[in-house]
């Protein structure tokens, strides 16, 4: 069963039709950009949302919905407010990052191996390939923002931080 369309409050809907005017007419090469502008303010990429998109930028749907699943970092589903990325490539599961991913995923009462979205819908928990910092593994990202060494008892202090 298809995911219902994400129900936006009034100033959101704003909020998009002015990104999506913004776009208008600029055809393929701003794909990606307006993608990550719309799904700022809708949180998820629903299929009415897919086009809209495709119809300002004069491009078919589907090559809308391509680049959506080509990049993880674009949702076709709900997901929480807030999105925990933890790496689970060789140097962070070395450095004790499936440690991190467990307690994490305890933490938020999601599934330890897969990750999943919490009960309340306030967090999302991935686990993801090498983030590009192998250096200061084990690694993590809330959102746009990385975090480096981190250890399983320092989760309760920073996700305690944050708004979930
Ligand atoms: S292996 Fe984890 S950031 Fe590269």
């Amino acid at each position: 069963m298809p995911t219902p369309p994400t129900a936006l409050a009034p100033r959101s809907a704003i909020a998009l039709q002015a990104v999506l005017r913004r776009y208008r007419g600029k055809g393929r090469a701003y794909l990606l950009p307006c993608l990550h502008e719309v799904q700022a303010i809708t949180g998820w990429l629903d299929e009415n949302t897919c086009m809209q998109v495709a119809e300002n930028l004069d491009l078919p749907v589907v090559e809308v919905h391509n680049v959506i699943e080509f990049y993880s970092l674009f949702y076709n589903a709900p997901v929480g407010k807030r999105i925990v990325r933890v790496c689970e490539d060789l140097a962070c599961d070395l450095a004790g990052g499936r440690e991190v991913a467990h307690a994490c995923a305890r933490r938020l009462g999601v599934d330890a191996e897969h990750g999943g979205t919490s009960a309340d819908g306030a967090w999302t928990l991935e686990m993801h390939p090498c983030l590009g910092r192998c250096e200061q593994a084990p690694f993590l990202m809330i959102d746009e923002a990385g975090y480096g060494n981190i250890k399983a008892e320092d989760l309760d202090a920073l996700l305690e931080g944050q708004d979930g």
